[in-house]
């Protein structure tokens, strides 16, 4: 371990050290802790849902923090547009991993989820919520027996396939068990992840679904990833329409097969206003519900070209400064292992740069004149990617102003198979 003196030295030597900053000279906490701030009294507190007097400051940092009230406002705004745009909504759980959430937006006028992992569907569909749909198809004994189990366990789950080799498996599995299972077709829509050729190609593959004695076809499913980032309304639109127009295609070749289309699944908090004319009978939106960075620019149909305003950032990473001995630098709480990013941006404090310290340790930066924290400020971040970051943590905050009204678990590493 190095000496004070050490690095004292280390820190002149690399010409970064602060003029004089002795921890004497640092700022106290801005309040002191008292014995409300025990961990073993709050976690008892959450577990009898008493959240009278919790507050902000008395959280272990780094955590999550939503703000209920934006949180409301965003999932009433996609309900809403939906609704009058006749589109269905099965949001996509993949972001916040809660069945507090997930009962929101059920209870807001969701047909059901969707889900990227057979754990999340078995998740949701045994916290009660009906009409799951895996976005993945079942390869491997265990996604298969898990698929196979889950449709009989519950008829309303579904899931898609892209794949004739993969169906046989499942034809034979479902036989197996006596199963029968409902499939989409999942088609190319921009992203090479996944998804088949549209047009002929699709229909066959529905055709083979459609024969078969244990699985049942419902559809398309096209996810355009892509499209939901282009900068700009129009561009976004234009984007859509272009890269759906396959799924177009398919269903009406469906069609005139004889092949009923129940749904056509995909869409995103970037087109959830574009795609009732795109084609799509239902949106698979996740990141409205609390909005990250990467979305904040997008851009919206109220002719901002820079701001995406129809949803409100409500999430942040709640964090506590607590280190400087270098000028125009302070540590953070809010480190690699809880994912911060140089893309995050400080609420209130947007000049900021955050960077990343090590596992347990983030940074802060600024240049001459900025204004800036101190030691003992408590800080709240927007993060830039929710699926990456709400993976990091355990619970929801839920605030009102500073006041915590609510914990909400986050299905994560305990509790479930996998993730
Ligand atoms: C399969 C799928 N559907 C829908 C979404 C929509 O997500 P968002 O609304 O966050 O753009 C995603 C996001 O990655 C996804 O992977």
């Amino acid at each position: 371990m190095k000496s004070r003196r050490e690095f004292l030295s280390a820190g002149a030597a690399m010409g970064v050290l602060a003029a004089t900053h002795s921890r004497a000279a640092t700022t106290a906490p801005a309040k002191s802790c008292v014995a409300d701030c025990s961990i073993s009294e709050l976690n008892e507190r959450i577990v009898r849902r008493d959240f009278r007097g919790i507050t902000k400051d008395m959280l272990p940092t780094p955590c999550l923090i939503v703000d209920l009230d934006l949180f409301n406002a965003n999932v009433k705004q996609l309900a809403d547009t939906a609704k009058s745009n006749g589109i269905n909504v099965r949001p996509h759980v993949k972001v916040h991993k809660s069945v507090d959430v997930a009962r929101h937006q059920m209870s807001a006028g969701a047909i059901g989820l969707t889900c990227s992992t057979i754990a999340e569907a078995e998740l949701f569909s045994g916290a009660g919520i009906k009409g799951m749909m895996w976005t993945k198809q079942p390869v491997g004994l265990n996604n298969t027996q898990r698929a196979i189990a889950l449709s009989k366990k519950d008829p309303t789950f579904m899931f898609v396939s892209d794949d004739a080799q993969v169906l046989e498996w499942v034809e034979e599995a479902a036989a197996a068990h006596n199963a029968k299972v409902r499939i989409l077709v999942s088609v190319y829509a921009g992203l090479a992840r996944q998804g088949m050729e549209a047009g002929q190609p699709a229909v066959d593959l529905a055709k083979k679904v459609a024969v078969s004695k244990h699985m049942q076809f419902e559809g398309f499913m096209a996810y355009s990833g892509n499209a939901a980032h282009v900068k700009g309304f129009e561009a976004r639109r234009k984007a859509s329409m272009e890269v759906l127009a396959g799924v177009r295609e398919s269903k009406a070749l469906a069609l005139k097969a004889g092949l009923p289309v129940n749904i056509i699944s995909g869409g995103s908090t970037g087109t959830y206003n574009i795609d009732h004319e795109t084609g799509l009978t239902e949106l698979q939106a996740a990141t409205y519900v609390f909005m990250d960075t990467d979305y904040f620019t997008v851009g919206g149909n109220d002719g901002d070209m820079k701001r995406y305003n129809d949803f409100k950032p409500a999430l942040t990473v709640l964090t506590t400064i607590d280190s400087q001995y270098h000028p125009n630098l302070i540590s953070t709480d809010y480190g690699a292992k809880a994912l911060a990013r140089p893309t995050d941006i400080v609420k209130e404090m947007p000049w900021l740069k955050v960077g990343n310290g090590g596992a347990e340790y983030g940074a802060l930066t600024w240049k001459d004149g900025e204004q800036h924290p101190k030691v003992g400020d408590l800080l709240e971040i927007y993060p830039s990617n929710l699926d990456m970051s709400t993976n990091a943590f355990d619970r929801y905050y839920i605030a009102q102003g500073d006041k915590i009204v609510d914990v909400w678990p986050i299905m994560g590493r305990t509790g479930a198979a996998q993730r």
